[in-house]
């Protein structure tokens, strides 16, 4: 690990995790990930933004010994979630006299996660600062990116914004900065595909005020610092908007071949009708595959067929995923196959409820595709069609 100056007196002392391979137990990481801290030096008091992830007691310490940090007088916790605050209790014993600070709800989350004292906190609320001589501190209140506690620090003088978790990405990398690669910005998606996006709403309110703060840089908490921040806020403003685009996302199991065949001949139809389409299997792809398109999908179709009386259970799992991301499709459909019975359609769309979209008419028929089926998912078709038409999509 080392640890790199970014403009003087600001450093870079976070670790590179390069063999993660997956998140909250959930999420697949691709390329590892890492926790990023800074170290801003004032003329009279030194400030720790953020520690790391548990598992990297050594590798920080051994960062915060390269940059020549004796003292602490302020530990910025922009985030509660342990991946940033876990090292916060041994950075209070390395720096006896530091205060903690952060906001309400973060001193009250460190409290129960780390049973740190309340007497070690400073709590801020937005807008206030914190000088440290010649550099200057402000806090920003910055609830449910993505958590309730969550807040930003902008370092006034150098106009760096410490973001933590917004505007990061899941990505190992020994480059300090955001370069404009593919393997980047797939990341970046991916990372807000599955962390930001059932947020859209606060998403959008506070990329609107990072970019009227104008920062020169952003130093998120994972990935890369952003030296071009526009880059990243025009990504945030395009999949946090409302704009979907004229797209059918179709993730589907298919136990014998029926459900499988009916979403070929889907597929092929909304081909024909000049529809961008993409099916997944759920048998052979990772869950986050699907959220990555969830992003801007106008239409979700899940393939689904009963097993006993219900939905297959890797159909019910990503629906379940689709309704905690709140993806912004407008409409949404099931077909498949059944053998004797089936709640599926029932049990489907109940789990779907956070999902704002219209239940197009289901498809779902009893035993092998017929040329009655081939009808009605032709109708199907057309009604996808006419709805991405009617909204200028096609
Ligand atoms: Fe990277 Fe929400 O922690």
């Amino acid at each position: 690990m080392v640890a790199r100056e970014i403009v003087p007196d600001v450093y870079s002392v976070g670790v590179i995790d390069w063999d993660r391979t997956v998140f909250d137990e959930l999420m697949h990481l691709a390329s590892g990930t890492s926790y990023n801290a800074y170290v801003v030096r004032g003329s009279e008091k030194t400030a720790l933004i953020d520690t790391a992830d548990p598992h990297f007691e050594e590798a920080y310490i051994s960062n915060l010994v390269r940059v020549g940090l004796t003292s602490v007088d302020y530990i910025i916790v922009n985030h509660a979630e342990q991946d940033h605050s876990g090292l916060l209790p041994l950075a209070l014993e390395l720096f006896p006299h530091a205060k903690v600070v952060t906001t309400e709800k973060g001193r009250d989350l460190c409290c129960i996660l780390h049973h740190i004292l309340p007497e070690r906190f400073v709590v801020v609320g937005d807008g206030d600062t914190l000088s440290l001589g010649n550099k200057t501190l402000t806090f920003l209140s910055t609830p449910w990116v993505h958590w309730p506690e969550t807040m930003m620090t902008y370092l006034e003088e150098d106009k760096i914004l410490f973001s933590c978790d917004f505007l990061g990405a899941h990505i190992a990398s020994s480059d300090l900065y955001a370069d404009d690669s593919c393997k980047f910005w797939m990341a970046a998606r991916q990372y807000y595909a599955e962390i930001m996006q059932p947020f859209r709403a606060k998403v959008r309110e506070h990329t609107a005020r990072v970019r009227s703060l104008g920062p020169a840089m952003i130093a998120p908490s994972h990935g890369p610092v952003h030296r071009s921040p526009a880059g990243i806020l025009d990504a945030y403003e395009e999949w946090s908007s409302d704009e979907v685009k004229n797209f059918v996302l179709i993730p589907y199991v298919s136990m014998h071949g029926s459900t499988r065949e009916m979403v070929d001949r889907l597929v092929d139809l909304l081909i024909e009708r000049g529809i961008d389409v993409r099916p997944y299997d759920l048998g052979r792809v990772e869950p986050g595959a699907i959220a990555y398109d969830l992003i801007d999908a106008a239409t979700i179709i899940l393939g689904a067929p009963t097993m006993l009386f219900g939905p297959h259970p890797k159909a019910a799992y990503i629906a379940f995923i689709t309704n905690i991301l709140k993806p912004k499709a407008k409409w949404i459909g099931v077909i498949g196959s059944y053998g004797w019975g089936t709640k599926t359609i029932e049990d489907l769309t109940g789990m779907l409820g956070r999902v704002d979209a219209e239940l197009l008419e289901p498809v779902y028929i009893k035993g092998k595709p017929d040329e009655e089926t081939n009808i009605a998912l032709a109708r199907l078709a057309a009604e996808i069609y006419k709805r991405h038409a009617d909204h200028s999509l096609v």
